[in-house]
């Protein structure tokens, strides 16, 4: 293992707005403190959250990088005082980050790091910790999706999309999906998904409407919010399940309690990047032992649809903004 340099490159939001105030900068190599390991990154996963945090939305948690990040695969370059001897100097790892991924190093809680997954190259693991703990926190972690189900993802060719009907289909569910363009519900099919609906240019409901009729939709991943909302809830069948994880959309709605009750709904969400060290930890210890050895037998893969030099990552943000990937945006970094 070569030497941990004094300093390293990393890219700095100058000040808050477009791709253009991303740069590449230069400072000193973090250190990792108690139960931290310092990891020297070979790629980095973008999340839509960046571009939020960039443009001074979403700022990261108290304590976390500043620098952008959520997620990275690399090496484990040192270990910090008071770590368990799971991990030593050189070991592949990916990992969820509260900030800091777009660096060549980065220190992360050491319960934040998995293995990478048998059949999953270590750059292409840098799309995977986000996707894969939000999706398994949400709808399997606390069951609320079960072998049998209708399953609805919508925005199926996101990152958390193309994970979603993947580990959907893998632990038994029939799902449906929506998406904005026909070549992007083409990859929706081929991931497995039974129906996939240009949002664009066909009525959604209506289609699920009769894909699931006449027992109605068990489970629901919404990225949308806002109008999507009673939709949703007219979709949903008794004891659905409506899970909300992002609301571009709108985060305000009207509940009719009376639908909610005769359906016996269970409406919820979750934000991960809020949740402590603790929990994530926990988390990344689930899908290790639950959904990696998926990868192995070939029930899921990464779908990364494009990947940046880190220096190019206001380009890797330019095309996040564009909205025509399928699957995950990765800056490589080594
Ligand atoms: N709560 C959490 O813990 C958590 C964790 C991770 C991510 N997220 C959120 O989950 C979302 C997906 O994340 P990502 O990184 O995978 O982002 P992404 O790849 O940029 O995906 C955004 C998706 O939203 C879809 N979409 C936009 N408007 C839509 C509409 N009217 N109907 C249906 N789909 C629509 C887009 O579909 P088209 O491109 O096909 O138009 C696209 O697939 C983001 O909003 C992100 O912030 C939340």
């Amino acid at each position: 293992m070569t030497a941990i340099p004094a300093s390293m490159r990393y890219i700095e939001i100058t000040v808050p707005g477009g791709p253009e105030v991303l740069r590449v900068a230069t400072g000193p190599v973090p250190r990792p403190g108690n139960g931290e390991v310092l990891v020297r990154t070979v790629a980095a996963g973008l999340n839509r959250a960046d571009l939020l945090q960039r443009q001074g939305f979403y700022p990261p948690p108290p304590g976390a990088s500043p620098i952008p990040g959520m997620e990275l695969s690399g090496h484990i370059a040192e270990l910090g005082p008071g770590t368990t001897s799971r991990w030593k100097v050189g070991d592949a790892v990916c990992a969820l980050l509260g900030g800091g991924g777009y660096a060549e190093f980065c220190v992360v809680p050491e319960g934040q790091c998995m293995v990478v997954p048998a059949g999953v190259s270590v750059r292409d693991a840098a799309a995977l910790p986000e996707a894969v703990i939000t999706v398994w926190a949400n709808l399997l972690e606390p069951r609320r999706l079960f072998p049998g189900d209708l399953f609805m993802v919508q925005g199926g060719s996101s990152g958390i999309g193309t994970t979603a009907i993947q580990l959907a289909r893998a632990f038994g569910a029939r799902v449906a999906t929506t998406a904005g363009s026909d070549e992007k519900c083409g990859v929706c099919l081929s991931l497995g998904a039974e129906l996939a609906v240009n949002y664009r240019t066909r009525d959604w409901e209506a289609e699920l409407v009769r894909w699931s009729e006449p027992h109605g939709i068990d489970a629901i991943l919404d990225m949308v919010g806002g109008d999507y909302f009673p939709r949703h809830i007219h979709l949903l069948a008794t004891g659905g399940r409506l899970v909300h994880i992002a609301t571009p959309h709108g985060n305000q709605v009207m509940v009719d309690l009376r639908a909610v009750m005769m359906k016996r709904l269970l409406i919820t969400g979750s934000t991960l990047r809020s949740r402590s060290v603790k929990e994530k930890s926990s988390l990344a210890r689930s899908v290790e032992q639950e959904v990696w050895p998926l990868f192995a037998n070939g029930q899921l893969r990464p779908v990364i649809d494009r990947i940046f030099p880190l220096e190019q990552a206001a380009e890797a943000h330019r095309w996040m903004e564009m909205g025509n990937h399928t699957g995950k945006i990765v800056l490589q970094v080594l």
